[in-house]
């Protein structure tokens, strides 16, 4: 499996067991504020990551070029600021609001990135593995 693939599984289910672990809290207190970062991680961390990383594992010579790893970090540290920072917000902290709409445009720029992934052409590129001829 390409680097960038088994990276964003093992991102993903992190964000699985944050997201569930937020669901078991508002199951077992009741108090369902935080559905909305319950639902992010989820979707946002497990779901579409494990999709990105699929894709990647189905096109590795994609996984190999440098524009993965940079939309790898930027989706991944947008999305890592999103979900806690959402958390404190729907908990009451509405200073964190601002926080929340800047890491949100970040993941918006990775999902765009990855837009640009899809988009361009699958040509082989020269890697240890497959060196160009
Ligand atoms: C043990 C695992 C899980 C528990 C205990 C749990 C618990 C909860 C709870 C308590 C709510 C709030 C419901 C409400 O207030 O109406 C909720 C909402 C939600 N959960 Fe989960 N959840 C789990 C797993 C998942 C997974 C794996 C996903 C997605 C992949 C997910 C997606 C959602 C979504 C989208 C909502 C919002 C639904 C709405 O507002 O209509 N949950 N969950």
């Amino acid at each position: 499996m390409p680097r960038i693939a088994n990276l964003y599984f093992k991102t993903a289910i992190i964000f699985l067991i944050l997201g569930i672990s937020i669901g078991l809290h508002m199951s077992i207190s009741g108090n369902h504020a935080a559905t909305g970062a319950h639902a992010h991680a989820n979707l946002l961390g497990w779901v579409t990551m494990a999709i990105f990383g699929v894709y990647h594992a189905l096109n590795p010579q994609k996984a190999a070029r440098r524009l993965a790893t940079i939309q790898y970090a930027v989706y991944t540290f947008g999305v890592a600021v999103l979900i806690p920072s959402l958390y404190l917000m729907l908990s009451g902290n509405a200073a964190m609001e601002p926080v929340v709409a800047v890491s949100s445009l970040i993941a918006f720029a990775g999902v765009l990135l990855f837009a640009v992934i899809i988009f361009s052409s699958g040509e082989v590129v020269a890697t240890a593995a497959s060196p160009a001829r």
